[in-house]
């Protein structure tokens, strides 16, 4: 399975001169990778980024809970996905921690698939306790996000895994998960998967990681986590170290 990296931007740059010259960039950086690379910039840049023919798939960081109407504000699955966007980051925790539940998660996810968007599915709990209850949230989480989903549209989802307290830009201090807390949950996750679809879906899936990954630690996290892929935030507005990131990210 080739490995996806995905840039998550968040609510930056400030301006589309800044955001053109990132991208521009960045695709020079991950000209000859052998990983799938997606940028999930804000919705104003989406559509003038996505000019041209490039190996960089288009992403987006969230899509509404409903098909359309009166939401004010929102963007919807058809829309994005007629702006050239393939991927949609779901249930990000900036989300969740702004009120979304994980009743609109799996609304999102269904929502996602049933308009040809790939659903980039963020679990994670916010912090470890010693006798493992984050297991269960993260189950939680993930059955929920799945509820409605047949196992023949799983392959289509990718699943990041992505610890609140590694997240360099939501917790102060925080530090990357290590790759063994990665694997270990890879793992879990995977198991969670198998157990609602059984193994030969629940292989299709991509399990992503995601918190505090920079040019320091992808070596490691790539030979260590068992991921298939990760999710990048800070780092990927640095063109040259998210470079350096996508370069790392191959199958081993
Ligand atoms: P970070 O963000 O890489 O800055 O920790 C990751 C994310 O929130 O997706």
């Amino acid at each position: 399975m080739e490995m996806l990296v995905v840039a998550n931007w968040k609510m930056n740059p400030r301006t589309i001169e800044e955001a053109r010259q990132i991208y521009t960039e960045i695709k020079r950086q991950v000209q000859k990778s052998n990983a799938e690379v997606v940028i999930a910039a804000p919705y104003p840049f989406i559509a003038e980024l996505a000019k041209g023919k490039n190996s960089i798939a288009n992403g987006a960081q969230d899509v509404s809970s409903e098909p359309m109407g009166p939401y004010t504000g929102e963007a919807s699955a058809s829309m994005l996905k007629s702006i050239g966007v393939s991927y949609v980051i779901v249930g990000h925790s900036e989300r969740r921690a702004r009120g979304e539940s994980d009743v609109f998660v799996a609304k999102k996810t269904g929502l996602a698939l049933k308009f040809g968007l790939q659903p980039i599915i963020c679990v994670g709990e916010r912090e470890r306790d010693q006798s493992g209850k984050y297991f269960g949230f993260v189950e939680n989480q993930i059955r929920s996000a799945f509820q409605g989903i047949s196992g023949g549209k799983i392959a289509s989802c990718v699943i990041a895994y992505e610890p609140i307290w590694a997240i360099s830009t939501s917790t102060p201090g925080a530090r990357p998960a290590t790759a063994d807390d990665a694997h270990e949950m890879v793992l879990f996750i995977r198991k969670v998967l198998t157990d609602l679809y059984g193994r030969s879906h629940a292989s299709k899936v991509r399990i992503l990681y995601g918190g505090s990954v920079s040019d320091k630690n992808i070596e490691s996290l790539v030979a260590g986590s068992g991921a298939q892929g990760f999710l990048v935030g800070g780092a990927s507005l640095r063109p040259r170290e998210f470079g350096s990131i996508v370069k790392a990210s191959y199958v081993r």
